[in-house]
């Protein structure tokens, strides 16, 4: 066993989220661990911005906030090992990243390493880094998508462990098609975060274990309410 997942929790999983902005991902999350079904609970949501919506989410969830800006730092080593003193003041579990628009130091990943997801609107490896939805659009993709994955050094490099694809229309938009990746990003996000509480999920060197098996390189492919792994 991975010394990170250690399989079934004792308690429902401890998750910090870290946003920068809207946090319609953290939304989904929050909705999706106050179900009653649910085997994880959000602790705490850290935003390096203090005008992110996304903390106004948290705060009507009832959930603890905090704001640390980066611009309070002189470099990201100062600025990401305070990030740690405020998330692992919570003792979280897994640590997930929705919307959180800061690179993050070698050290502070490897702190997290198997316990970090990050949600990243393409389906990787084609479109790392920014503006990956006009990216895909010049392209001439016909399908476009989202992936959530481990975070590793790498960026948005990480081993993947769900896709979600969606077609490219003629008249689309970045705008457009970032509103379609966006219904897809809230229903794989919540999944990937169930899967880790229940203790099926866990990052084995550059790869992703489901139910004790290998994912392929892109990971799950999600096919939406039929998809026979979903649930
Ligand atoms: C999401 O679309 C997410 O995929 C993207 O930021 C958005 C945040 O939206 N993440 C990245 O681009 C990371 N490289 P949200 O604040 O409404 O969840």
């Amino acid at each position: 066993m991975n010394e990170l997942n250690k399989g079934p929790l004792a308690g429902p999983c401890r998750v910090v989220v870290l946003i920068s902005g809207s946090g319609s991902n953290l939304q989904a999350l929050l909705d999706d661990a106050a179900g009653i079904s649910s085997e994880y609970s959000i602790e705490a949501v850290i935003s390096n911005k203090a005008d992110a919506f996304g903390l106004t989410r948290a705060r009507k969830a009832g959930v603890e906030t905090q704001v640390l800006s980066h611009r309070d730092y002189g470099d990201r080593e100062s600025f990401d090992q305070a990030l740690i003193e405020s998330i692992d003041a919570y003792q979280p579990d897994l640590v997930i990243l929705a919307g959180f628009m800061r690179i993050l130091t070698p050290g502070f990943v490897r702190h997290y390493s198997g316990r970090l997801l990050n949600i990243h609107p393409s389906l990787l490896p084609k479109y790392q880094g920014l503006h990956t939805h006009q990216r895909a659009l010049d392209a001439g993709d016909s399908e476009h998508g989202v992936t959530v994955h481990f975070v590793t050094e790498e960026l948005d490099g990480g081993p993947a462990i769900i896709q979600a694809s969606v077609p490219v229309l003629a008249d689309d938009t970045a705008e457009t098609l970032a509103q379609r990746v966006q219904v897809q990003e809230h229903k794989i996000y919540p999944l990937a975060a169930r899967w880790f509480a229940q203790g099926r999920l866990r990052m084995v060197g550059d790869r992703t274990e489901l139910n004790g098996e290998l994912l392929p390189r892109n990971g799950h492919r999600y096919h939406g309410a039929e998809d026979p792994v979903a649930e």
